[in-house]
């Protein structure tokens, strides 16, 4: 799709990568990650108004660091390099990196040399007459030789040069991350880049492409029909209904209950797409067939194995009946697109879900992926934008292995009872409480331990329940949530009142990492 105004963001392999695209893309503008190494050829064909270099784990003057061609900085297109990319353009310019004295990590304190352009409308405290302000650091080689026909433009105190600019072919570096929260003012030094230097607008949204996106199926399929995997999550939830909103009754949706969701959510899927919206829903409960293939299994990775095979098998069974589907759509997102197209170049691929993994190579369809330039958070406003309930839009990431992964031992229907009761009732005090959308996830986990405890006269040895909360942007790290005690005694109380065989509730305090969210 060619989009009118793009920021081009060659990733050099930092983690921060995909923050410069979320946040130039909040700006209005669109913006695309590339490995480093794209041709000159390729970027004149993208014709970007500005191009951002990441930061990068290498030091400039490794054997093997990743380097930019010097073409780039004649292309006559604005620049601002971030971190490595700061010193990308010193190297590659004639300026001069070397190992600090002093390594920077966490918050440093900025002291600005020049407020106008890429530091105009910022706010701060005086200090030896210069405008400070609070930015993240991490580096550990800096610049200290300025490349010709640049100055300085801000410096800290280990760092006597640490932003950079060449007015005349508006090229800017800075070595700190202003694509990071904790860089405050970060966003509004992206704005004086993106709108004063490279002169962008700032039309774009998420929303905005519907309409696009909705011309783009039509040509693609033609007369064809489309088959889709509708889960209920947020994902597979816009991506039917834009795909109805597209072809109409050329869509033909499965919903396949593993009898491993949350409470009711089978049911509610149901009521949604194919009593209100009227989609065509083959709706299939085989939840027999996947607890009897998970009997006995206590093993994380086989049950996901398990689980990912018997959802192929009846997707291929229900989909054969529809002869003349030629067409799967799947939600697969940026972030998975991303990071296969890195993993050629310096970033390391971290974990990559698909969502109906193995389909298309095996049933010989033909793939229509329209978020695969969008973020989850970009997908809800699509979402939003296209009216489906806020409860869909809203809800909670759930695993494609569902409540499997939250019974820490083999899996039984009175196990699924119990947890799934446990998360029912963790999720409405939640939200009684209005936290429900401030939380990444919020859930219950069945451990398999009997603990002893007293109920009335009457000793038990019962069941323990954990109850996880986490608040994350992207669930790659995540902090646990410091709930109020209040919300979580009145759901301990409920919740070993309520769910028969439960006699203790646990609550998790451990961030990712170390840890991981799910706990399995
Ligand atoms: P972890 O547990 O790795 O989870 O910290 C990060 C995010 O991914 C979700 N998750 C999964 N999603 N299939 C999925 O579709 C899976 O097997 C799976 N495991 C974890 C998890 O809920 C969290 O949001």
């Amino acid at each position: 799709m060619q989009h009118s105004e793009l920021i081009l963001v060659l990733d050099f392999g930092s983690q921060y990568t995909q923050l410069i695209a979320r946040r130039v893309r909040e700006l209005g503008v669109y913006s695309e990650i590339h490995p480093f190494n794209l041709s000159i050829e390729k970027i004149r064909k993208l014709k970007p108004k500005g191009i951002v270099l990441s930061g990068g784990p290498s030091s400039v003057y490794a054997p093997d660091a990743p380097h930019s061609s010097q073409e780039l900085f004649s292309l006559g297109i604005p620049i601002l390099g971030i971190c490595y990319g700061l010193q990308m353009i010193a190297y590659q310019l004639g300026g001069q990196v070397d190992t600090s004295a002093r390594h920077e990590y966490g918050f440093a304190e900025v002291l600005i040399d020049n407020t106008s352009d890429l530091f105009a409308g910022l706010n701060g405290p005086m200090k030896e007459g210069r405008m400070t302000i609070p930015v993240w650091m991490s580096h550990g080689d800096a610049l200290t030789k300025l490349p010709r026909g640049f100055e300085p433009i801000a410096h800290t105190n280990n760092s006597p040069i640490c932003a950079i600019r060449n007015v005349e072919k508006k090229i800017y570096g800075v070595q700190f991350h202003p694509e990071v929260v904790h860089t405050v003012q970060g966003k509004e030094i992206l704005r004086n880049f993106v709108f004063t230097i490279c002169g962008c607008r700032g039309e774009w949204n998420a929303g905005s492409i519907i309409d696009e996106k909705v011309e783009e199926i039509r040509t693609a399929v033609g007369s064809n029909n489309v088959i889709c995997a509708l889960s209920g999550g947020v994902d597979s939830s816009v991506l039917a209904v834009l795909l109805h909103k597209a072809i109409d009754d050329r869509l033909f949706c499965i919903h396949i209950n593993n009898g491993l969701m949350r409470k009711d959510e089978s049911e509610k899927v149901v009521r949604l797409y194919r009593d209100s919206y009227h989609f065509n829903l083959d709706h299939v409960d085989a939840s027999d067939l996947f607890l009897d293939r998970l009997k006995d299994i206590i093993d994380p990775e086989q049950k996901r194995k398990i689980i990912g095979k018997a959802f192929i098998d009846i997707f291929e069974q229900e989909a054969k009946k529809m002869s003349t589907v030629k067409f799967l759509a799947q939600g697969t997102l940026y972030p998975d697109v991303i990071e296969s197209a890195s993993s050629k170049g310096p970033s390391h691929t971290i974990k990559t879900h698909h969502n109906v993994g193995g389909l298309p190579e095996k049933m010989n369809f033909k793939l229509i992926e329209p978020f695969r330039e969008l973020f989850k958070d970009e997908v809800r406003a699509v979402g939003r934008e296209l009216g489906l309930p806020e409860e869909f839009i809203t809800r909670h990431p759930f695993p494609g292995p569902g409540l499997a992964v939250r019974i820490m031992s083999d899996i039984t229907k009175e196990k699924l009872r119990i947890v799934r009761e446990a998360d029912e009732i963790f999720t409405e005090e939640i939200r009684k409480a209005g936290l429900y959308e401030s939380l990444w996830q919020a859930f219950a986990v069945l451990l398999p331990v009997q603990t002893v405890g007293v109920m009335g006269d009457q000793r038990t040895y019962d069941n323990v329940v954990a109850l996880r909360a986490v608040r994350s942007l992207d669930g790659m790290t995540a902090d646990w949530a410091q709930l109020p005690h209040e919300l979580l005694a009145r759901t301990s109380s409920r919740i070993v009142n309520e769910v028969r065989g439960v006699n203790r509730v646990v609550y998790d305090i451990s961030s990712k990492p170390p840890s991981t969210i799910e706990w399995e």
